[in-house]
């Protein structure tokens, strides 16, 4: 009998999604595998799902109820330990990581960095990324790419540009590669944390060496405090380092000692490249996956730029491919779980909640939600045609509340400048057989890369 070849999908690789109750250990191994794996399926039909695994939970996915914990009931759900544990060796108590009043006077002095016209002028960082990203790609014309692969690469560039531009000693490639290992290696969390397994479980994760990090920190310290000795260049655009040494809480005048400074550019570093590659790693899948959409996203690419690199004035103009970003974000959100500790009693969508618990907020699910989304499985960049038709707190790639991404223009603005750029320059097919597998390791992964074929037009 003839093999039967499969038509192509009509959806999107996506996460298999737990139909049965499992037990304990069967939850932790897979956890390991990918977090995402413990989501039931009754989670993207569901306001709530709780459930106790050592420790009691609740998976959250209703937008009021969200509203309550990032926003009105802020101090009664602080970031939970796991990530914060994750983090902290690597960038400090910084922004990321602080609680309360230091985190407070950090996001102060911090937020006048990401102000609209400071990321405008960072523009040309990325336009000139997503120019050297072209020329890479050139390259490759006519074979296939790692596309994960390639952003990573270019996201990296511009965020190690607008950190720390111009600082010849400072050393990108020694930086990137010590973050990316220590990622590697403590990323692998599972649920242990979350879960409430005992301490004495043994985590291998944990056992990373800090020589690298110790490096890291001090080449990022060296570089600060000569920036900080040297004269301003008037005739320099202002890069974040810049603009968070001359920061200061307008509250308490408090200004970042180096140490401090040094944890939040590197906190930069660490929460705003890979998260901006995912994303346009994730939307050229999509493009990939659905070539009409392409063909449309490129036509409009073509008639703004006319073949030009990408700049920030032609944002306005390229209203669809930052839909195509949008919806990217959605079905592939790079934070796809968000976790908080309850610290006081409370009840969430009916459900009794006590001190200690976990409350876990699966953006991957929420995004999939049946009750919030027309079919959310599929990929269609015009739910995003009228943003103000999206429900605020049912669409969280960058959290919301008072702890919303501080980076969350500063990447939008970034993804549509290369992706515009690239679709007005490349076709990209996809590899058969060569489907990438999501998998959330901190982030939400493509597993084996993003192959494509790429073919200059
Ligand atoms: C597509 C790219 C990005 C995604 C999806 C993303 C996602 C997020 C999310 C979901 C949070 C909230 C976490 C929580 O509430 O538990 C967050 C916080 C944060 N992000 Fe981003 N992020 C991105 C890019 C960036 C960039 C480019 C930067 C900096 C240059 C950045 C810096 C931060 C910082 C400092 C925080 C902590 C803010 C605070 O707690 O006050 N992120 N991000």
């Amino acid at each position: 009998m003839p093999a039967v070849m499969p038509g192509p999908s009509p959806e999107p690789v996506r996460i298999p999604l737990v139909t049965e109750p499992w037990g304990i250990l069967r939850s932790l191994a897979a956890a390991r595998r990918n977090v995402l794996e413990i989501l039931p399926e009754i989670s993207t039909r569901q306001p709530i799902v709780s459930g106790k695994t050592g420790k009691r939970w609740h998976m959250v996915m209703d937008p009021p109820t969200l509203r309550h914990i990032l926003k009105d009931a802020l101090d009664d759900y602080p970031k939970s330990v796991v990530t914060k544990n994750i983090l902290r060796p690597a960038i400090g108590e910084s922004l990321f990581v602080a609680e309360g009043a230091h985190w407070h006077w950090q996001r102060r002095a911090a937020a006048p960095v990401f102000s609209m016209r400071n990321i405008q002028n960072l523009g040309p960082f990325m336009s000139h990324a997503a120019d050297r990203a072209s020329e890479r790609l050139m390259a490759a014309n006519g074979r296939a790419a790692d596309l994960f692969d390639e952003m990573v690469t270019t996201t990296f560039e511009v965020i190690s540009d607008v950190t720390f531009s111009g600082d010849e000693g400072f050393d990108r490639a020694s930086i990137h590669k010590a973050i990316d290992n220590y990622i590697d290696q403590t990323a692998r969390i599972s649920l242990f944390d979350i879960l409430g397994v005992p301490g004495w479980v043994p985590r291998p994760s944990r056992l990373m060496s800090s020589g690298a990090l110790k490096q890291m920190k001090q080449v990022a310290d060296r570089a600060i405090e000569a920036r900080a000795a040297s004269a301003a260049d008037p005739g320099k655009t202002p890069d974040l380092l810049d603009l968070l040494l001359a920061g200061e809480d307008p509250e308490t005048k408090r200004r970042m000692t180096t140490p401090e400074l040094r944890d939040n550019l590197l906190t930069f570093i660490v929460a705003g490249h890979e998260t901006t590659a995912l994303t346009l790693a994730w939307a050229l899948y999509l493009c990939a996956f659905d070539q009409s959409v392409q063909a449309r996203a490129r036509a409009q690419a073509q008639d703004v730029l006319q073949g030009r690199t990408a700049t920030v004035s032609d944002l306005s103009a390229l209203p669809y491919i930052r839909q195509i970003i949008d919806e990217a974000l959605r079905l592939y959100p790079p934070a796809a779980m968000l976790s908080r500790t309850a610290m006081r009693a409370d009840t969430l969508c009916d459900r009794e909640v006590r001190a200690g618990d976990t409350v876990m907020l699966p953006i991957y699910a929420l995004h999939r939600n049946h009750l919030l989304w027309e079919n959310p499985d599929t990929f269609d960049p015009d739910r995003f045609s009228d943003p103000k038709s999206i429900d605020r707190f049912a669409y969280l790639p960058f959290g919301a509340g008072p702890r919303v991404c501080i980076g969350a223009g500063f990447a939008i603005q970034e993804a549509v400048i290369i992706l515009a750029t690239l679709l007005g320059r490349f076709r990209f097919t996809p590899v058969q057989g060569r489907d990438p597998k999501p998998v959330m390791i901190l982030t939400l992964r493509p597993e084996g890369g993003v192959w494509l074929n790429v073919h200059t037009v």
